[in-house]
């Protein structure tokens, strides 16, 4: 059977400040789910990475469903009015229009999404992550799919050899590109390397991975680009990345095995600050120092007949508590820069923040020099 996994995800407000999603919102989302369950939709898991409310919803309507999306909006919508009631900070901040259009690509929320012909088991891993941009994920979607001192699978398993095809964005100029690795590699890392503009947007296992069933994705990641779409900064578009894993495409253990390396990544405070990337378990997904540091949860389902078994919260595993410290020194290393680069972001990525006010204030103040 074809099933569709869709990770939507929207800030509508948090408690206090930017911080961390309260009970009360994730339950007005599960009220608007549980009446589509069994109907609409097949299941669906609520869970939040800091202030970003997190839908996990399988169906069988395909990618760019409108009836799905008008539920998962319906369900922003409604934890929206929960938090305004509660007079919650940011509260609707990424439901950019007032009304469902058709839909809700463009509209503020970030989706990540594949449909996929079910195998006899699907393991299916949603990654979500708080205080960055989708770029965050280049680093880890390349040591999955193409290093193979990750994945052990490139090498090992004669299924996974041939490699696999990244498609990558350009997310300034609308335009996109396939690589076929592992012989594109090096054009490849000369593009994604710079991640707050060329952003891997699905892999894909070669057509001569025997075990591919053309053109369904192994990972998809949302790419929204929220204040290119509201022009003005209204927060950074805090990722979600859906992955599927073994039997010709890489194991769980190689899914997760690139974020025990605490990359830096841009985000953090007023989305304007390099900071690492701190894997945790659900339960500290609750960014608070200097509004961060960063942070990446992982829910590890089975998928079967469209419904949801699990999940295994990937990395409340105490071995990632080695890369957790080294998050910490990291964050007490960068944070010591305070607004000096390359703590701060370089200037051209302030462009979609709040210091272009700042310079217009000072601007008329500069004189040429002689
Ligand atoms: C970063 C983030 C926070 C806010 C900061 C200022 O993505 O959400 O760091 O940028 O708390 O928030 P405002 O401007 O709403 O006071
Ligand atoms: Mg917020
Ligand atoms: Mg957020």
């Amino acid at each position: 059977m074809e099933t569709t996994f869709s990770a939507i995800k929207a800030d509508v407000g948090s408690v206090a400040g930017h911080h961390v999603v309260p009970e009360e919102l994730e339950e007005s989302a599960i009220s608007v789910l549980e009446e589509a369950k069994g109907k609409d939709i097949f299941d669906y898991f609520v869970t939040h990475c800091g202030d970003d409310l997190e839908l996990i919803i399988t169906h069988d309507k395909g990618e760019d469903s409108e009836e799905v999306y008008e539920i998962a909006w319906n369900a922003f919508l409604k934890a929206t009015e929960k938090a305004k009631e509660l007079g919650l900070y940011g509260a609707g901040q990424d439901l950019l229009s007032d009304a469902f259009s058709g839909n809700i690509k463009g509209m503020g929320p970030g989706i990540a999404e594949m449909e996929f012909k079910e195998r006899k088991s699907n393991p299916v891993f949603t990654f979500m992550m708080d205080k960055t941009e989708p770029g965050a994920f280049n680093l880890p979607m390349y040591k999955i799919f193409a290093d193979p001192f990750n994945t052990a699978g490139l090498v090992l398993d004669p299924n996974m050899h041939s490699g696999f095809v990244f498609e990558v964005w350009d997310i300034k100029e609308s335009k996109k590109i396939n690589f076929y690795c592992p012989n594109d590699l090096y054009d490849m890392l000369a593009l994604i390397g710079a991640k707050s503009r060329y952003v891997i947007k699905r892999v894909y296992p070669k057509e001569d991975n025997p075990k591919a069933t053309s053109q369904e994705p192994a990972a998809v990641i949302s790419t929204e680009k929220l204040s290119h779409i509201a022009g003005e900064y209204v927060g950074k578009d805090d990722p979600v990345a859906v992955v599927r894993g073994q039997s010709g495409l890489p194991a769980a253990g190689e899914i997760l095995e690139p974020f025990t390396h605490p990359e830096l990544v841009s985000g953090w405070m007023k989305g304007s600050h390099n900071g690492p990337l701190m894997p945790v378990p659900v339960e500290d997904a609750t960014p608070t120092r200097f509004d961060g540091p960063p942070r990446a949860i992982c829910l590890g389902f089975q998928v079967k007949d469209g419904m949801l078994i699990g999940p295994v919260d990937s990395f409340a595993d105490p071995a990632f508590d080695k890369t957790r410290e080294k998050a910490h020194q990291v964050s007490d290393y960068m944070r010591a820069h305070g607004p000096f680069e390359p703590h701060r972001l370089p200037e051209e990525e302030m462009e979609y923040t709040t210091l272009p006010d700042v310079m217009e204030k000072i601007n008329h103040r500069f004189e040429d020099m002689d």
